[in-house]
């Protein structure tokens, strides 16, 4: 049995016109009509595909093939997200979400039954560039409550219940996103690496053994607008200048933590922003990941007294917010152990390895099995309108899927 490579190919094409922009990629933020449309797509397609599709009350959207055989046996659950950053490519989260729509279609074609019940799941919000990041697959797991997910207000001051309003997820028949343990058997997700590993050990599969952690923290700086041309340089209280330092200490503790560790700043909000204004205020957005849970903590306080230290240093008033924090996770060894069996079957190369990008599949492993699965990404490009990966390895992830689950389906 495998899949359809150009039928996958031919969706991944079609979704990633949804909220594209000459030049610039495409941009889907969760919960704006980009993504509306997007997710108007997906449902389409999955109800094309004969599969029972609910949106629960956080907005993950969820598709159904059941088992004739026994519907009381745990669910075999994957997918991805279909959200993304700002001027995005193709793949991320995408790849995940249609490669495991085609996986079904080629259980429909062979009329295969499975024992379990097998499920699609698009989550909701992944990115965490609107909201904090992952808010459908934490309230799914558990790891946050429906009702402060619904609080959770983006820099407009939308909350998230309002978000989901405006699309009209919160009409109709509402299910609970809350899975219980036991009610899913494993989780699957299928995700370009995002990094250049297998595509120089010309490897065509990865085998995820754990995800790393990470913290956003916002940090707010508070000075004195002023004037440009008239401000004299030693009368300013200039919040853009501890910026500067807050982010090369940041470059500094993320090189030196440890070798699996990253320290970036992404984002800059600077008011009021204009070329002859003294900045009045500035936001800085810091991301750190590690392996290790003790040495993010490590490196937050190290952070953190760097901040203090430059914001004293110039006078300045600040203050900080953690915005998302994700514990490292390994993967199970019974999931790993069959995405291994699949890719012998497949005459596939692969290794096992870390990912250093988060995943939904953190969350899950809260209440389930979870493996993942990666295939190249062309130059180590993601979160950028180039990410590219060659379709005949698009289809042979999609196969390592597809009988990475029938192997689990057996078990
Ligand atoms: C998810 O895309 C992440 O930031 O790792
Ligand atoms: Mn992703
Ligand atoms: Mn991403």
């Amino acid at each position: 049995m495998r899949v359809s490579g150009d039928r996958l190919l031919d969706d991944l094409v079609k979704l990633g016109k949804i909220g594209a922009r000459e030049g610039s990629g495409r941009t889907r933020l969760v919960l704006t009509p980009e993504d509306f449309e997007a997710r108007r797509f997906l449902i389409t397609r999955m109800k094309e595909s004969g599969m029972q599709v609910r949106v629960d009350q956080v907005g993950n959207i969820v598709g159904r093939r059941g088992s004739s055989m026994n519907e009381k046996l745990p669910v075999l659950a994957f997918g991805s997200h279909i959200d993304t950053v700002p001027s995005a490519g193709t793949l991320d989260g995408c790849y995940g979400v249609l490669a495991g729509l085609e996986v079904i279609r080629t259980l429909n074609d062979e009329r295969a039954v499975t024992r379990h019940p097998l499920e699609l799941i698009s989550f909701s919000d992944e990115e965490g560039v609107r909201f904090p990041m992952m808010v459908g697959s934490k309230v799914a797991s558990g790891v946050m409550d429906l009702e402060t997910a619904y609080e959770l207000r983006d820099n407009a001051g939308i909350t998230y219940r309002q978000a989901l309003e405006a699309g009209g997820l919160l009409e109709g028949a509402l299910v609970s996103p809350r899975r219980t343990p036991g009610e899913i058997g494993a989780w699957l997700e299928l995700h370009i690496e995002q990094g250049p590993i297998l595509e120089s050990e010309h490897l065509k599969i990865g085998i995820v053994e754990s995800i790393v952690g990470l913290v956003h923290m916002l940090v707010t700086i508070q000075g004195r607008a002023g004037h440009a041309g008239t401000t004299p340089m030693n009368a300013r209280r200039d919040p853009m200048l501890a910026a500067a330092q807050i982010i090369l200490e940041v470059n500094k503790i993320g090189r030196e933590l440890s070798r699996s560790s990253v320290g970036t700043v992404g984002l800059l909000n600077v008011q009021p922003g204009a070329m002859n204004v003294i900045p009045g205020k500035v936001e800085v957005g810091i991301d750190l990941r590690d392996i290790s849970g003790e040495r993010i903590d490590q490196g937050i306080r190290k952070v953190t007294s760097a901040i203090d230290a430059v914001c004293k240093k110039l006078g300045l008033e600040y203050t900080t917010r953690e915005r998302a924090r994700l514990a490292p996770q390994p993967m199970s060894k019974k999931v790993m152990g069959s995405i291994e069996l699949a890719a012998k079957r497949l005459g596939a190369t692969y290794r096992v390895m870390p990912s250093g990008a988060g995943h939904d599949t953190q969350n899950m492993a809260r209440i389930c099995e979870t493996g993942m699965i990666f295939v190249p990404s062309k130059g180590g490009v993601s979160h950028a309108p180039d990410e590219w990966t060659d379709p005949t390895d698009l289809a042979l992830g999609a196969n390592v899927l597809l009988e990475a689950l029938l192997e689990l389906d057996r078990a």
